[in-house]
């Protein structure tokens, strides 16, 4: 795991503004890294059904990058929202019980965050690209070992899958909006952060009964 994981993080060079974004989002990075609930995640004690929950809030994340982000062409190994679907529809199976946020709207907790991120501009949404997608494609390789449906972190040949990723995130990237793309990473850590303790703090139970 150890050499895979080295493996994954060699395989791009990153410019210098990405290094300066990595930089500069480390602390946020590292709080996420050890919340509780991703700490669930790593050490196998987050149940089904609170994973599950979670996907459902990315989803529509994901899908609005996809949307805005990707054209046709894209490599079909890097959209997300399919494989989303498909572990989605397996928990939903298994936990009898349908994941959709639109149906369901007490699992429902990324609302507002979903309205800021479509007010933004293009070049901007890339954050979400550049904090969801790196994070299935490193801490992913790491959390799957413990989770039950793990298409979404499955890539293949995930070294040119991260090298396109960064390819895209660089794009445009420059030092007249390194200093505005760092604050919305941090804005976003924050938001992924504030997500993790809402579901966190919820329970099954009252997501059943409500
Ligand atoms: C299980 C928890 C996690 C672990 C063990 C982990 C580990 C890592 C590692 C090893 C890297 C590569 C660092 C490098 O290039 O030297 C990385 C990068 C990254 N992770 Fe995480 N991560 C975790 C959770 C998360 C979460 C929950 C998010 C966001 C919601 C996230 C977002 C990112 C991003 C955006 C990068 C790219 C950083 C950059 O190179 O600019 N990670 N992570």
């Amino acid at each position: 795991m150890l050499f895979h994981l080295l493996n994954v993080i060699t395989a791009y060079k990153p410019n210098k503004f990405s290094k300066q974004i990595k930089k500069a989002t480390k602390e946020k990075h590292d709080a996420i890294e050890s919340h509780p609930f991703i700490r669930a995640m790593i050490d196998g004690s987050l149940s089904d059904f609170k994973y599950a929950v979670y996907l459902a809030n990315l989803l529509p994340i994901y899908k609005a990058v996809e949307m805005f982000l990707f054209t046709k062409n894209n490599n079909s190994n890097i959209v997300q929202s399919k494989k989303i679907l498909e572990d989605l529809s397996n928990y939903s199976q298994i936990l009898n019980f349908k994941f959709d946020i639109e149906d369901c709207p007490q699992i429902c907790f990324n609302t507002e965050w979903l309205k800021y991120f479509l007010s933004k501009s293009d070049f901007f949404k890339k954050v979400e690209l550049y904090i969801r997608w790196l994070a299935d494609m490193y801490g992913g390789q790491i959390i799957k070992k413990n989770i039950t449906f793990t298409k979404k972190y499955e890539f293949y040949n995930l070294r040119q899958c991260i090298q396109q990723v960064r390819q895209q995130i660089e794009d445009g990237l420059d030092e007249t909006n390194v200093d505005r793309f760092i604050e919305e990473v941090n804005k976003a850590y924050e938001f992924h952060h504030k997500l993790a303790d809402k579901i966190h703090e919820c329970s099954e139970q009252s997501i059943r009964e409500a």
